[in-house]
């Protein structure tokens, strides 16, 4: 399997890869005290407990500060406190003239499609590796944390924040240098890799709130519904043991296949195709280090536990949790995180109740103030499970202080037909006063409040001519 995922291609670019990293990790070592920037998902939190673990066993002291976006006010702010070294993870590839304009002392370790040159920047596009599918922020940051001293336990964290950014789901896999990092983890015993049911909830949750929680697939009559799904289970003889519902991880082999076999025919019989039934199944990824039937057990709940806080003004807790703490932090985050379930089921029916407006080439919703601008991505996402056109890529608008914030989220079939929402993005904000950025599958921008129809009309003429020429 290894051999066929990971080819001579992928072991060449690692390795120039991994040279460019020892360089960066060279200049590092030049310095008693750095500042860590990272973004305020999973991965960029994950991204920055990579590091500051990294200069601690380094013995180099940091401080950290984490963005929504890297642009001109923040990075002026940041230059203003003159840092010794700044060290940007999840974010900074957009910005590498500005940095150099800024004279900031810098490190960018970033996945993000980049735009200018810098001397000590590790991001995979240099080597002609995806950005989007096989390595994330985290990864980056681990090959660095490589470079400088054996830190292949950090491994667990790398996958987080892959799997936070849903690089395994084009192929219900890792790959590419992923796959690497997956390995180094394997064998230093800190996490195990497997195929299983790919529905969110296995470690905590009572299995029928899997089925009653599902949106990708979405089970049609089974989704939302909590009768629904205990009927389902009841019906092929499955049921609770005394007065609890035991949880995924409780189940026997035995009726955890029949179960995935039942849900498959369901399936089937509603229409679905062969190819979105097997993304029931896919590789699931357990950290060995932590307690079972918590969310940290598992690399999608952790990657959500850690959306929960950053996302939320409180990156502060979700990064004490990868660093190590289990007590007060993990609490707290738990807490954010029935906030978060909450926050995206309401989001979701708003998407369903407000429908999505149609163009030409994209379908999109505008939340106006109702879905907080730094979660209206996810909800775009989740919501392509049961919009019903799924040939349109979606785009959404949340409210931001001086501006709009917009998501967009595309599929892998539009993307075989040219799709590149990064490149349409970044364009038509442009053209509107903006800024964007991101990848060909999701990508995002902050626009000027007066300018949403003048860059829907340039976007969708922009997309469609992307996926026109191919
Ligand atoms: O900022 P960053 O690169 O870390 O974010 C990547 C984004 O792309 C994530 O929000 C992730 O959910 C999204 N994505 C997606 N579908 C995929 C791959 C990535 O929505 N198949
Ligand atoms: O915010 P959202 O989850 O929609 O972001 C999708 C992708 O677009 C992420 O990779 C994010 O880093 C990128 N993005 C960006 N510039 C923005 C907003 C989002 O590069 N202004
Ligand atoms: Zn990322």
């Amino acid at each position: 399997m290894e051999m066929v995922i990971n080819n001579q291609k992928t072991t060449k670019a690692i390795m120039t890869l991994q040279k460019k990293a020892e360089q960066c990790s060279e200049h590092i070592r030049k310095h008693s005290s750095a500042l860590v920037v990272s973004h305020i998902d999973a991965d960029g939190l994950t991204s920055a407990a990579i590091m500051c673990k990294t200069l601690e066993r380094a013995g180099i002291e940091y401080r950290t500060r984490f963005l929504k976006q890297l642009d001109m006010v923040s990075l002026r702010d940041i230059a203003d406190r003159y840092p010794e070294l700044v060290i940007f993870t999840d974010l900074g590839s957009g910005m590498l003239e500005v940095i150099k304009s800024l004279r900031l002392n810098a490190v960018i370790l970033d996945h993000h499609m980049p735009h200018g040159t810098y001397e000590y920047h590790l991001n995979p596009h240099l080597f002609g590796i995806n950005g989007a599918t096989e390595i994330s922020g985290s990864g980056i940051t681990y090959i660095l944390s490589k470079a400088l001293g054996y830190n292949n336990d950090l491994a667990d964290l790398a996958i987080v924040g892959a799997v936070g950014d849903l690089q395994h789901m084009k192929k219900g896999q890792l790959v590419g240098v992923n796959r690497t990092i997956l390995e180094d983890g394997a064998k230093s015993n800190v996490l195990r890799y497997e195929k299983d049911l790919l529905l969110f909830g296995k470690q905590t949750r009572p299995f029928f709130r899997l089925l009653q929680y599902s949106c990708d697939p979405y089970l049609p009559g089974i989704t939302g519904s909590e009768d629904a799904s205990i009927e389902f289970l009841k019906k092929i003889g499955i049921s609770h043991h005394g007065e609890k519902w035991r949880r995924w991880i409780d189940l026997g082999q035995d009726e955890k296949q029949q179960i995935v076999s039942a849900l498959m025919q369901f399936c089937l019989s509603s229409g679905m195709s062969a190819g979105n039934v097997t993304r029931l199944i896919g590789e699931v990824y357990t950290l060995l280090r932590e307690k079972e039937g918590t969310e940290v057990r598992d690399a999608s709940e952790y990657s959500t536990l850690l959306n929960a806080t950053a996302r939320y003004d409180h990156a502060d807790i979700g990064l004490a949790v990868c660093m190590g703490d289990r007590g007060k932090s993990y609490n707290e985050a738990s807490i954010l995180l029935n906030e978060h379930r909450k926050n995206l089921v309401e989001g979701l029916t708003l998407v369903k109740e407000q429908g999505m407006v149609m163009m030409e080439n994209l379908q999109y919703f505008d939340s106006g103030n109702k879905i907080r601008e730094t979660i209206v991505g996810i909800v775009a996402g989740m919501s392509s499970s049961f919009v019903i056109n799924k040939n349109l890529p979606i785009i959404a608008f949340a409210d931001s202080e001086g501006g709009v914030k917009v998501s967009s989220r595309g599929n892998y079939d539009l993307i075989r037909k040219g799709l590149n929402l990064g490149a349409a993005i970044t364009e038509a904000a442009k053209a509107v006063g903006g800024t964007g950025g991101g990848h060909d599958i999701a990508a995002g921008a902050f626009i000027p409040k007066d300018a949403k129809n003048e860059f829907l009309k340039l976007l969708d003429g922009r997309i469609g001519t992307q996926i026109k020429i191919n």
